[in-house]
């Protein structure tokens, strides 16, 4: 039966052209943010990350559009989830990959990031995928650059694969985005997986509540056209989804809050706090997590979370976002 199964899966997936074409109005060079993305634009960013989602699900493990093209990693901040995926995305589509490690590069003798990215895209690179400390590097580069630029996170501004692969954790689960309501928990302050939920998940039809100590959450994030709170147990009875961000120690100058433990007191999704929330309230957390601070244990590895599930789908998310941004020629 199980063999049946599988048959059929592939089948239809073989039926469907993974990836979809590039759509003729796709007009984007860069994905620098969520910001100034259209309703339709992400919904195609989406749709395609599903399709190679689905692909790898029936067991397709490459997906070779861009054997042409060469994508390299630019990171000049640590990182896990998003370095990894990205190397991987490249390669499941084919392409050659370049890992840039900024510590021992010629940074160290004064190069400027600017000269640093022209030098590497001078041997014939096609997208350059960065994350850097301060805001704007992925804006500058992509105006020096001929290649395709990939924001991978810029400081506290901009996360925009990570909006994408949570927005897209949602949709699987939920069905869609238009109507729910999701809150954000947490460092919102220094956190650009906020921003970059808030503008894509506002643009989706969603409503956003922004939730944390008042150190780290004030009443000027109404301009963004969301909601904020001071209270996680206030609105844990009414929201959908929660989106527990970690806290950013390493970007704040003064500690917001007298003690890691009474954080954890107030803002930790646990046992008790799921107990008054609804029965299929999703738990998200975009990683890395600190276990009994954001979450308890049992909560991140319990049946309302879908964590796993969110760094799967970042693999699909990053390799539609390159399909995208090098496949419109073919
Ligand atoms: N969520 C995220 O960006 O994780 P990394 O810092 O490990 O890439």
């Amino acid at each position: 039966m199980q063999t049946h199964k599988r048959e059929v899966v592939s089948y239809m997936v073989s039926e469907t052209t993974v990836p979809p074409p590039v759509p003729k109005d796709w007009s984007r060079r860069h994905l620098l943010g969520l910001e100034d993305l259209s309703a339709g634009e992400l919904t195609t960013i989406l749709d395609t990350a599903q399709s190679m989602r689905d692909a790898m699900a029936s067991g397709r493990k490459k997906i070779p559009v861009l054997t042409d093209k060469t994508c390299v990693n630019l990171f000049f901040e640590n990182s896990t989830r998003t370095r990894t995926s990205f190397a991987l995305a490249a390669r499941r589509l084919g392409a050659d990959t370049v890992d840039f490690s900024a510590s021992t590069s010629s940074l160290s003798k004064g190069e400027t990031v600017i000269d640093t990215a022209k030098n590497i895209e001078a041997m014939g690179v096609d997208a350059v995928i960065v994350r850097h400390r301060t805001p704007g590097t992925p804006q500058l580069l992509a105006q020096n650059l001929n290649a395709a630029v990939v924001n991978a996170g810029d400081g506290p501004h901009e996360h925009p694969t990570q909006g994408l692969l949570d927005i897209l954790t949602i949709r699987q689960r939920r069905g869609g985005i238009k109507g729910l309501t999701v809150a954000l928990v947490g460092d919102i302050a220094h956190s650009r997986t906020a921003r970059s939920n808030i503008w894509g998940l506002k643009t989706l039809g969603a409503h956003v509540i922004v939730c944390g100590p008042s150190t780290l959450v004030s009443p000027r994030w109404e301009e963004l056209g969301v909601e904020y709170s001071y209270s996680l147990d206030e609105i844990v009875p009414r929201v959908d989804v929660l989106n527990l961000l970690r806290i950013q120690f390493e970007r704040q100058t003064t500690r917001p809050f007298p003690s890691v433990r009474e954080y954890a007191h107030l803002y930790a999704m646990n046992r008790e706090r799921l107990a008054r929330a609804k029965k299929d309230l999703l738990v998200l957390a975009p990683g890395p997590i600190n276990r009994g601070v954001e979450v308890t244990p049992d909560v991140a590895d319990g049946p309302h979370s879908a964590i796993l599930e969110q760094v799967t789908n970042g693999l699909a998310v990053r390799m539609a976002v390159l399909w995208l941004l090098l496949g419109g020629e073919k």
